[in-house]
């Protein structure tokens, strides 16, 4: 007999978990109307029961595996992050029969291929739309709407907190360190923030992403990676002396040859979408051989804006359970394209360095990134001391060979006319 009820046990009771219990609060009656009948948490999972919160709850326990093994429950909801022991918890719910909806982007990005494929074995819901751009729906347009599509590129910004530093660097001329504590007082950064600043964060939603974009397992130590740590002020005022805005990106692309998948810092035309995607706000730019462009935006992280995504998750399982639907998951089996690494990319490159300030200096330095086939475009320079004749310059170049261009830079770095090679940064163009 089909439940009356959803009954739902929540593991995690902290950001996420806490907009979950308020969204099925509030909106408790949209929520029965969509799904045709009432979802509702009976259990709720935390590490730690001491610990003052905002809402009471009579069925709060530390005993996670308590609740995954509870006869009664339907749906799991797991917010608590971190590969263990979400990903024990989660396969015992589904051993158990379990629909589970995750926004978990680390265990998904690293164990997703083998939890859906448990999870369609047993014809139950896997669904994790909040582990990527939180408010925004990306995986389930991806699976659906666009699928049909052969994905050409796929750009986004899908990082709420280092888009919030960013901007603060930029608009407010605040330090990192500063945006970043008040990026995590808003409820945006991971638990360790390293996991935002240095793109890991990024690195597993590209993967979750691509997965499903190029219907392949995109394996996540196979998307090249760069954090932010080594933006500065000077390359955001260079940036914005040349028409660009500094953004930190995802960037996959399909080549005859094969994948090629990135996050990394990119200088990005002030007059392109994604340039004007600001504070904690991420968007995600498809393209589709037949649809052509298209972009989603919304509100990248935070309590609400997560919640929206698993409880729009939750209205899916509901209706499946309520239907009979055989589960929504599906995860190819083929190996298909291979995955290209960085030294492939063929880009235009920002590249900051202090040099002497003398005759015939940039003449040398042009020749020798000539040498390996990279071409000017522009060029900025300041005087840093007339005394010691030290000069900053700054170039932008034509498209050229990543590998090339590392070549150069490693070269240049031993050209005693170099002082130092301060940053290069990818520009998209
Ligand atoms: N720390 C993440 C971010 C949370 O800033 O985007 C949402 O996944």
């Amino acid at each position: 007999m089909k439940p009356q009820m959803i009954r739902v046990g929540l593991l995690g009771f902290g950001t996420v978990g806490v907009g979950v219990f308020r969204m099925m609060r509030d909106n408790a009656d949209s929520i029965t109307r969509h799904i045709g009948f009432p979802a509702t948490i009976t259990r709720i999972g935390v590490h730690d029961l001491s610990k003052p919160r905002e809402f009471a709850f009579a069925g709060l326990t530390d005993d996670l595996q308590s609740i995954v093994n509870d006869p009664e429950i339907d749906v799991i909801i797991e917010v608590i992050g971190g590969v263990s022991p979400a990903r024990e918890l989660i396969e015992t719910a589904l051993n158990n029969k379990k629909h589970v909806i995750t926004a978990n982007k680390e265990l998904i990005a690293k164990h997703g291929a083998a939890l859906m494929k448990k999870a369609a074995g047993h014809s139950l819901d896997l669904h994790f739309e909040a582990a990527v751009g939180g408010g925004i729906p990306l995986v389930q347009p991806l699976k659906h709407q666009l699928a049909g599509n052969d994905v050409l590129k796929m750009m986004g910004i899908l990082n709420g907190t280092t888009n919030y530093i960013l901007t603060q660097m930029a608009e407010k001329k605040q330090s990192l360190d500063v945006a970043l504590k008040e990026a995590q007082e808003l409820g945006y950064a991971e638990a360790d923030p390293t996991s935002d600043v240095e793109g890991f964060d990024a690195q597993y939603k590209l993967a979750i992403l691509s997965t499903i974009a190029f219907s392949q397992e995109i394996p996540v130590d196979e998307v090249y990676r760069e954090g932010i740590m080594k933006i500065t002020a000077d390359d955001i005022h260079f940036a914005r002396i040349l028409g660009y805005r500094i953004k930190i990106l995802g960037i996959v692309e399909a080549f005859p040859e094969g994948i090629l998948a990135r996050v990394h810092p990119v200088l990005l035309p002030r007059r392109f979408p994604l340039a004007n995607v600001h504070d904690v706000y991420n968007a995600v730019q498809i393209r589709g051989d037949f649809v052509g462009d298209v972009i989603l935006s919304g509100r990248g992280a935070g309590s609400a804006p997560t919640a929206s995504s698993v409880i729009g998750d939750l209205i899916d399982v509901g209706r499946n359970i309520r239907l009979g639907g055989a589960g929504n998951v599906t995860m190819p089996e083929s190996d298909g394209l291979p995955l290209l690494p960085i030294e492939k990319l063929e880009t235009a490159y920002y590249l900051r360095m202090l040099v002497d300030d003398q005759p015939k200096v940039l003449g040398s330095i042009a020749t020798r990134l000539g040498e390996y086939g990279v071409s000017l475009s522009a060029m900025e320079m300041r005087v840093v001391s007339e005394k010691d004749k030290i000069g900053e310059i700054v170039f932008l170049t034509h498209i050229c060979n990543e590998g090339m261009f590392r070549k150069a830079i490693s070269v240049l770095e031993s050209e005693p006319v170099v002082k130092e090679i301060c940053s290069w940064i990818r520009v998209e163009s």
